[in-house]
């Protein structure tokens, strides 16, 4: 990657930066670098940087649909919760899909336009990011991005497009790596990072994991989302809700707890505000994501050194916005005793920065060499 500063549009705080051992132009010109570990999630956007910024935001980007909303608005782009306060004015992208840019690498199913405009608000997404980190505007940017454990070599270099603007220096990573990095588990451990578009899982032993190290699963909270639409569509056909209301009820009610207080949502009928039992659904939906992932953590604990398989079982750690279903880390654990003669599971501390801090705490650990080799 190119070592050479950007034009940023902010230039205010410095502190935390530290001066590039690397400078820009003649060596006696010494650039500022501001470190920025980035979870550049399906659903939210997580950064943590060395000086001392911390944001997050959903993975959205809106343009006014026409001339009266830009009007309205007054500007020509919108992101994160801006998005979703305005969307009926808005065109919405969600240009990860699956925590990769959608129709970037091997995915032929979308057309080149709507891969094109993807690109252009992936871009747009990163600057914001950027942005948000407050750095000064003649400051290097080095920033670790964490991407889903198998993302291919065509998503990695959109990736990188959609980054080149407004980072100097990169290394992409994967999002369990960095999860497990942030939390200082480097060996014996399994990290499942439970997203919107994907759940990756890996295997840590020691050194980076590789390839066979790492699964990346389907299930995640879009897939779980869906499930309780389906689910409710079939239970309650008279009730009217969107997929922004189920997403709500299940970020404030979600749990796989078999004692819970009953779950009540108000959604019309009719028309009509009116009080809905959803305990059975809920539960249901969220327990749908526990099999496969347990399924997974068998294959990558049962292909490992037999020795160690056992101490492997026994420290799974859960991390991203899925992992805070209320009994997660408890029901996996039982269904493990079940399915594979024992676990135990427990919840990172803090699951939506969990990835951008590992990120953040990597980029500061790898020598300069280590940017290139992975970037
Ligand atoms: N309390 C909660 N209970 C269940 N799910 C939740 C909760 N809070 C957030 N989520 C879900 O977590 C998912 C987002 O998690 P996260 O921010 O880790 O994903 P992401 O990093 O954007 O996605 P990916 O890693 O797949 O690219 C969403 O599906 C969101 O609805
Ligand atoms: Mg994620």
């Amino acid at each position: 990657m190119a070592t050479t500063g950007k034009n940023k549009d902010n230039a205010n705080s410095s502190t935390g930066a530290s001066k590039a051992s690397k400078s820009k132009g003649s060596a006696d010109t010494e650039q500022s670098i501001v470190w920025i570990g980035m979870d550049l999630g399906t659903s939210r956007t997580a950064i943590a940087c060395s000086n001392g910024v911390r944001e997050s935001f959903p993975s959205l980007v809106g343009y006014p649909k026409d001339i009266i909303s830009h009007k309205m608005l007054g500007t020509d782009v919108l992101y994160g919760k801006d998005v979703i306060a305005r969307r009926l004015s808005l065109n919405v992208y969600r240009p990860l899909e699956a925590g990769v840019i959608k129709g970037s690498g091997d995915d032929k199913n979308v057309a080149a336009d709507e891969a094109e405009a993807n690109m252009t608000a992936a871009r747009q997404l990163v600057k914001h990011a950027i942005r948000s980190a407050n750095a000064p505007a003649d400051s290097l940017v080095y920033c670790v991005i964490g991407a889903p454990a198998e993302a291919s070599i065509n998503n990695r270099h959109a990736l990188l497009e959609a980054a080149k603007e407004v980072i100097d220096s990169v290394i992409i990573c994967s999002e369990p790596f960095s999860v497990a990095y942030g939390m200082n588990v480097l060996t014996d451990a399994l990290v499942i990072d439970i997203g919107a578009g994907t759940t990756d899982l890996c295997r840590m032993h020691g050194t980076m994991p590789e390839a066979e190290d790492q699964v990346t699963l389907d299930h995640g909270g879009d897939i779980l989302d869906a499930k309780l639409s389906e689910l409710l569509k079939k239970s309650h056909p008279e009730v009217s809700f969107s997929l922004q209301m189920i997403v709500d009820a299940k970020e404030r009610f979600s749990t796989v707890r078999s004692t819970s207080d009953p779950i009540l949502v108000t959604w019309p009928v009719n028309g009509r505000p009116t009080e809905i039992d959803i305990t059975n659904e809920m539960k249901e939906a969220c327990f749908s994501i526990i099999p496969p992932i347990v399924e997974a953590l068998g294959k990558l604990v049962a292909s490992f050194d037999p020795e160690f398989q056992e101490v492997l079982r026994n420290n799974v750690l859960l991390g991203g916005g899925g992992s805070q279903i209320r009994g997660l880390a408890e029901a996996i654990s039982d269904y493990m005793d079940e399915h594979l003669g024992g676990g135990q599971v427990r919840q990172v501390e803090e699951p939506v920065f969990a990835g951008a801090n590992g990120a953040l705490l990597i980029s500061k650990d790898m020598p300069p060499e280590y940017w290139e080799q992975l970037s």
